[in-house]
């Protein structure tokens, strides 16, 4: 096999030329007789007379190639003690069932069905199952609240909802269906049909005409055969956080999705068909897309799906007992996670307890892998491990250390190098590019490879301003750090009022939006400060309305941000303050409030409308006050 610098030299010299001959890995009912249309600059199309089927190419084609009764999902849940194996032919076949149910509700291709479950097999069924039919999935998580939910129905307008009766938290029992309720009576473009996964830990009721019972659905089903599409056609969107408080809802087409994914397999993670793979995310973001479901099985591998916590579920030796018991070779989570493991077995006394020789790598994004950690899971796993960064927009690793191609040292809290197709560059303030060490926005040259983002669902003005507007020709991704002298990449963090929240990625804004409707708070500003498990946690200034009291308020507030957007925001703290730091203009500094509350020496920037009101402040945010 070419080694990395061969394979990113020839992505970068013709891309074409590269992501074709990655195509011929995908089972095409149409092959592409043109790999990439760049006819129409910035605004680029891989494959575009290409035409397939997703989940023929994540199921179909193994069942037919006789990997029909290998693992390709086990489902392994210590919150509820349930697991289960499902082999290639039975989720093939509940699959094609399901997808029947969802075409005997009218839905077709194009159409779109909102997913809001919890980690259990129908949530990858349903996604399947769209894919099956060319319809667009888009995934909820479920630790949002019904006004997240609703916007994001309002945006996608579904025909049908998926949803089950209840989430299992190791706290508590989450009723999913309340709040799906709560989000249609909110929204303006409700679905027809609400399909409910009845779990045994709570029944929920069913209003009639409107929602189905998923079981009682499926035991008449007809299955169906996959619907090919154009390899343009959108698979799904998935909506993520972006500087204001509207999520963007990120495209993915079918076929460059499916192209590159399956190119990571091999090269990124070093994984063979019928080698067990495991992601411990949840499908409601994109390593969940990515991870659990899409890539796994478009290789024919096994993967993983586990409906529990990294430690509490029952104890820190979780994620070694599920890795001994099936085998799995490769897993890839959030450095949080791993923070939360070392918080509790800081020796690793769980991590010996269990037969770990199958596991060969441990890959973490989400998040940087602060160096502590990295050297912490290095000790104790005596295993490579790998940061690699990415975003929901790119769907796959913009940068990794790709073991399946080579294995480059290490540089602890560098996600290593570019991969194939990534052009990444630095730039800073003035649009100059940045010498090597020092740190500006990291951009990517056009066009992106297959598998990144399309657009933004219905807001095509927003995708062109909020990524390529600043530097004609490149991507911003919203990520500031810098390339050292050997090229590796640093990611220091978001440049924008996005926040990383236990490997969640979260809007200030969205959280600033809730605190602003209260009547007592004249205006708001909230910022992600340090913390030790979750990264970071989003913390809330406000200011009061004249007269207003601040008897009750934070506790009324962090409640306000809990039912609003969710508990996954984790917002706890709320300060009360005279004023909040200005420009001349009136844009309210939040970098200098984010770098004061890191403990940063901020200088005084030089449009600060009143430098006083930053002297009040600076004590409170360093915790003196
Ligand atoms: N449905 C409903 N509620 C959910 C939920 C879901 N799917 N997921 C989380 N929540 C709730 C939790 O119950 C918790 O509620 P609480 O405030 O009542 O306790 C809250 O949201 C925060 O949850 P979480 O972020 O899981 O924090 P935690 O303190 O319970 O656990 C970690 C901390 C580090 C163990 C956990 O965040 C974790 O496993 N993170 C990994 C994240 C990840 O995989 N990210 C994907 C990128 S690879
Ligand atoms: P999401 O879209 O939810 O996957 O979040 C993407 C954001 O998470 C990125 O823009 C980064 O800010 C951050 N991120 C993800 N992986 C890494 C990583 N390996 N190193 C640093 N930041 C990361």
């Amino acid at each position: 096999m070419a080694d990395y610098r061969e394979l990113f030299d020839a992505s970068m010299a013709d891309p074409a030329a590269f992501w074709g001959r990655a195509a011929e890995a995908v089972t095409w009912t149409r092959p592409p007789q043109r790999i990439l249309d760049d006819t129409d600059p910035p605004q680029y199309r891989w494959f575009p007379d290409g035409e397939l089927n997703t989940c023929a190419n994540a199921l179909d084609r193994h069942v037919a190639d006789g990997r029909g009764t290998q693992p390709a999902l086990i489902y392994d849940s210590p919150v509820t003690g349930n697991k289960r194996t499902y082999t290639y032919a039975e989720l093939l076949d509940e699959t094609a069932r399901f997808a029947g149910v969802l075409r005997g509700l009218g839905v077709g291709v194009g159409d779109r069905v909102v997913v809001y479950l919890p980690m259990i097999p129908e949530a990858v069924i349903t996604m399947l199952a769209c894919a099956r039919l060319g319809a667009v999935h888009s995934v909820v998580f479920g630790g949002f609240a019904p006004h997240e939910l609703a916007v994001r129905i309002d945006d996608a307008r579904p025909d049908v909802v998926v949803t089950a009766s209840c989430g299992v938290e190791p706290s508590r029992i989450v009723q999913y269906k309340p709040m799906l309720d709560a989000a249609i009576e909110r929204a303006q473009f409700p679905p027809r049909h609400c399909v409910v996964v009845q779990r045994d830990h709570h029944r929920c009721d069913l209003i009639e005409g409107r929602d189905l019972d998923f079981a009682v659905l499926m035991a008449s089903a007809t299955p169906v055969d996959p619907v090919p599409v154009a390899a343009t056609a959108p698979l799904y969107v998935l909506y993520t956080s972006g500087t204001t408080g509207k999520p963007k809802g990120i495209v993915r087409d079918n076929g460059g999705h499916a192209v590159a994914l399956l190119w990571t397999m091999r090269h990124v993670y070093d994984l063979a068909p019928g080698e067990v793979f495991w992601a411990a995310s949840d499908v409601g973001w994109v390593v969940g897309h990515s991870y659990i479901v899409y890539a796994p099985l478009l290789l024919g591998a096994t993967t993983v799906l586990y409906e529990g916590k990294p430690v509490g579920t029952p104890d820190p030796g979780a994620f070694w007992r599920v890795i001994s018991e099936h085998g799995v070779k490769v897993l890839f989570t959030a450095p949080t996670a791993i923070r939360a493991i070392r918080k509790e077995d800081p020796q690793g006394e769980y991590v010996d307890r269990y037969d770990r020789s199958a596991l060969q790598y441990l890959f973490v994004a989400g998040e940087r892998l602060d160096p502590d950690t990295y050297h912490w899971a290095v000790e104790k796993l005596g295993i490579p491990v790998i940061d690699h960064w990415w975003q929901t927009e790119t769907g796959w690793a913009i940068a990794a250390n790709p073991l399946g191609v080579q294995h480059f040292p290490v540089k602890a809290g560098s996600p290593t190098l570019p991969m194939p197709g990534y052009d990444v560059r630095v730039f800073g303030p003035n649009g100059q590019e940045c010498a090597p060490g020092e740190e500006g926005a990291i951009c990517i040259r056009l066009p992106l490879p297959p598998g990144t983002l399309q657009g933004i669902w219905g807001d095509d003005a927003r995708y062109q301003k909020s990524y390529l507007a600043e530097y004609p020709g490149f991507y911003l991704t919203g990520d500031g750090g810098f390339l050292d002298e050997d090229g590796y990449l640093f990611v220091m963090g978001r440049i924008d009022d996005v926040i990383n929240v236990a490997g969640h990625r979260l809007s200030t804004g969205s959280i600033e939006e809730v605190l602003a409707t209260h009547p007592a708070v004249a205006e708001c500003a909230v910022i992600g400060v340090p913390d030790e498990i979750k990264g970071q946690v989003p913390r809330g200034l406000v200011v009061l309305k004249a007269g207003a009291s601040a008897e009750g308020l934070p506790e009324a507030l962090v409640k306000s941000v809990r039912d609003e957007i969710g508990a996954v925001a984790a917002f706890k703290t709320v300060d009360v303050v005279p004023a909040l730091p200005k420009t001349r203009s009136g844009k309210i500094l939040r970098k200098t409030l984010r770098g004061i509350a890191c403990g940063r020496d901020e200088p005084v920037p030089s449009t600060i409308e009143d430098p006083a009101v930053l002297e009040v402040l600076a004590p409170i945010l360093r915790g003196e006050a």
